[in-house]
């Protein structure tokens, strides 16, 4: 039987109502198969700006060395958004948080239930079977390079950095990860216009090298943005830089029907975390309609990768394969033909997958 620490981080908006469902399903997995998880909480973002002045205060991150995985939720308010000229910002906690913890790999899973075909804008024939892993680059690129403003202020620049070393060691992961699979992988770049890119294309083609056994090919990321709705069965595994994987991933949110049901993982040198791809909503905070389903994916996650409790990480996914057989959703979800009294809140949705 597994003892293990986990760190609950719910961070703003309703990352705050989502985690809490993600930690309730935690605890029901430990009731179920006998183990003990023990829990604390920490501060990010702007609740932690509120209490301390700082994004990521040092007892927050001290917390998560100390951990043996971290449950997040998300960061961001609307004061931050409309006042681009903020020094100190949620994100900054966020950002520090991957950077500190190593955190260099995001795996992000495309995966549709099939019962949410109905649920996507896309056409369910072109949906079906769809299942994509998405290896997101997360502590490199123009999200951490040198950034600012010139010319009093009129000039602004940010300027994306990839080492060979950075490049290859998340390229491994994916390569990895896609012999386990359908062993096909899709690299995402601009090599025709940028520099990193061209570094990043280079390095995979190497480390291609090791791994004749797996299908590779490459895409520009604006060619992958069309793909990906056009025909997304065609990809297996993708592997790409922090700022293309950022959008990509909320496009193919839409192959799962919402962003409120993809879950990710992010993982490297130091403790794990696991999170949901959606922000803050701050639309829809505070009115408990928020899909708790991905903060429960990423708890799924968590057991699966972090504590290598596979049987249990199953439990939870069939669980919420259940919930939706059984009809239920979310708003989010929900179409016009889903009957009023199936579209549930974030507490009652969660209710029934426990
Ligand atoms: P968002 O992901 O928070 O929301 C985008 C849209 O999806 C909204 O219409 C929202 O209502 C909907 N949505 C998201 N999650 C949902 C869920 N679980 N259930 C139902 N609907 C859901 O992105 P947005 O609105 O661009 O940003 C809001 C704030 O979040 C900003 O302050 C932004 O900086 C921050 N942000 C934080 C991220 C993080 O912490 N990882 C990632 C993206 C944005
Ligand atoms: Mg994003």
């Amino acid at each position: 039987m597994a003892s293990k620490h986990i760190l609950i981080v719910p961070g703003d908006g309703i990352g705050q109502e989502v985690t809490a469902v993600g930690k309730q399903v935690l605890n029901k997995i430990a009731a179920k198969f006998g183990h003990t998880f023990t829990y604390d909480e920490a501060l990010i973002g702007h609740v932690a700006i509120e209490a301390t002045g700082n994004p990521l205060p040092d007892e927050s991150l001290k917390k998560m060395r100390k951990s043996d995985a971290v449950l997040f939720g998300a960061v961001g308010h609307p004061k931050y958004d409309n006042d681009p000229s903020a020094k100190v910002r949620p994100e900054q906690g966020l950002l520090k948080m991957r950077k500190e913890l190593g955190l260099y790999a995001n795996l992000r899973p495309i995966k549709l239930f099939d019962e949410l075909l109905d649920a996507s804008s896309i056409r369910p024939e072109i949906l079906k079977g769809a299942d994509i892993l998405f290896f997101r680059e997360l502590t490199g690129d123009i999200y951490f390079g040198e950034k600012g403003r010139k010319n009093d202020g009129d000039t602004a620049y940010d300027i994306a950095e990839y080492s060979r070393y950075e490049v290859e060691r998340i390229a491994r992961k994916a390569f990895d990860a896609a012999r386990t699979r359908r062993k096909k992988l899709c690299s995402v770049d601009k090599a025709n216009v940028i520099e990193t890119s061209r570094l990043w294309r280079e390095v995979v083609q190497k480390v291609a090298l090791d791994y004749p056994d797996v299908e590779v090919e490459h895409q520009f990321v604006d060619a992958t943005a069309m793909l990906l709705i056009k025909d997304p069965r065609r990809f297996d595994v993708v592997v790409t830089a922090n700022l293309f994987g950022d959008i990509l991933t909320d496009e193919a949110s839409q192959i799962a029907g919402s962003m409120g049901m993809l879950a990710s993982a992010s993982i490297g040198d130091g403790t794990g975390v696991y999170e949901p791809i959606h922000g803050s909503a701050h639309d829809i905070t505070g009115k408990g309609v928020a899909n708790p389903l991905a903060s429960i994916l990423s708890a799924a996650l968590l057991l699966d990768i972090s504590f290598g409790l596979k049987a249990e990480s199953d439990a939870v996914i069939s669980a919420v394969d259940q919930v939706l057989k059984a009809g239920f959703r979310t708003r989010d979800i929900a179409n016009s033909q889903t009957p009023a009294d199936k579209i549930l809140g974030t507490a009652a949705i969660g209710e029934e997958v426990l």
